[in-house]
């Protein structure tokens, strides 16, 4: 398939404009942190994990994390599930209630309280049932995507690569793979090179999750034939990870998204908690904005400070009026 735009690439059947994309992460991956970062040129967006269990009861709660189609930017939506027919049921009521453009299957998670249902990485052990669940979507007209990590080491990548070609062969069109084993957690480092020796088995078919910090971390990961690479963490400590990266690539970037001042950095955050209040309310949004805050100013003067007074902050306003006077110091060069 060729993309409609000249400038964009086909990727796992979905156009983009870039490789670089924004990870799914539960608790962060809210629609204004998407557009966010869409805006700030992520090629594609994830929804977080939404339980296709969950889907049936189709709550408030569960509408907001979906999203509507107001997000022109290609955005896949991540769903968890015990078996394949909570996956094609959950996908359908989705599917009806906005437009997507790649349905991905968590096969990653490793947190127990997901994994003890039957759904996230203990898939991993159960290559039947994943091999069905990604049959069970395949009639969507949809891409079919896995996020996966890879399995322990048992002296041969025998376990992964067997895994990842049954996923393929049952019609899956990209595999995003995080070089964590799921007994790491989020802990430890990611193999990075075990998920390249992956994309040089799967040519055109690995996109990459693990350790993506500095734009040369995603150029490791794509000269080593990954045709993707998911911003995760990494676009938590630093809102500009993903432009200085596609500058990296050699895209055109302004530069105010490259070479941002503090105030650029205030201002941004202001934006997006505003936009974070109005639509996804105050408690989230705070709570998004002091991890953010953890990196956002890192390296500047004054820094410690602005995060110690965002964190005494109990409501928007009063983070807001902090981020407002760092934004309004811009005449003094604090870095
Ligand atoms: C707070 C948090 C939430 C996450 N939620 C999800 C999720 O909903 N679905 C998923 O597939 N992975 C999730 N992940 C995993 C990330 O997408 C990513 O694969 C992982 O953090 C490795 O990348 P990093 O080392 O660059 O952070 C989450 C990670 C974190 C830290």
């Amino acid at each position: 398939m060729t993309p409609k735009n000249p400038d964009a690439t086909m990727i796992g059947g979905v156009e983009v404009s870039s490789p670089i994309w924004l990870a799914p992460l539960a608790g962060v991956t809210t629609r204004t942190f998407r557009s966010f970062h869409a805006r700030m040129g992520a090629g594609l967006v994830h929804t977080e994990m939404i339980s296709a269990v969950g889907l049936t009861y189709m709550n408030k709660k569960t509408r907001r994390l979906l999203g509507d189609e107001g997000e022109s930017d290609p955005v896949a939506l991540q769903l968890f599930g015990p078996d394949a027919d909570s996956m094609a049921r959950g996908a359908e009521l989705a599917l009806g209630e906005r437009r997507f453009d790649a349905l991905e299957i968590n096969m990653a998670c490793p947190m127990p309280k997901v994994t003890k249902r039957g759904a996230g990485a203990s898939l991993l052990g159960r290559p039947d049932e994943a091999r069905r669940m990604v049959s069970s979507l395949t009639g969507f007209g949809l891409p079919v995507w896995a996020k996966l990590r890879v399995t322990p080491r048992n002296g041969s990548e025998a376990g992964t690569e067997e895994f990842a070609r049954g996923l393929l062969a049952a019609g899956a069109a990209l595999l995003l793979v995080h070089g964590r084993t799921p007994a790491q957690r989020y802990e430890g480092t990611a193999d990075k090179d075990r998920v390249r020796s992956l994309a040089a088995r799967f040519p055109g078919l690995i996109a990459a999750s693990g350790d993506y910090y500095a734009p040369q971390d995603a150029l490791y990961y794509l000269d080593g034939g990954c045709v993707a690479v998911l911003a995760a963490r990494g676009a938590l400590r630093d809102a500009y990870l993903i432009p200085r990266t596609n500058a990296a690539l050699g895209r055109g970037v302004p530069e105010r998204l490259t070479d941002p001042t503090v105030a650029d950095r205030a201002m941004a955050l202001i934006s997006l908690g505003r936009q974070g209040v109005a639509d996804e309310g105050e408690r989230l949004t705070l709570a998004l904005m002091r991890r953010m805050l953890s990196g956002a100013f890192k390296g500047y003067y004054g820094a410690a400070a602005v995060r110690n007074a965002c964190a005494a902050c109990r409501d928007w306003p009063c983070m807001e009026s902090v981020l407002s006077g760092v934004a309004d110091a811009q005449c003094a060069p604090l870095r």
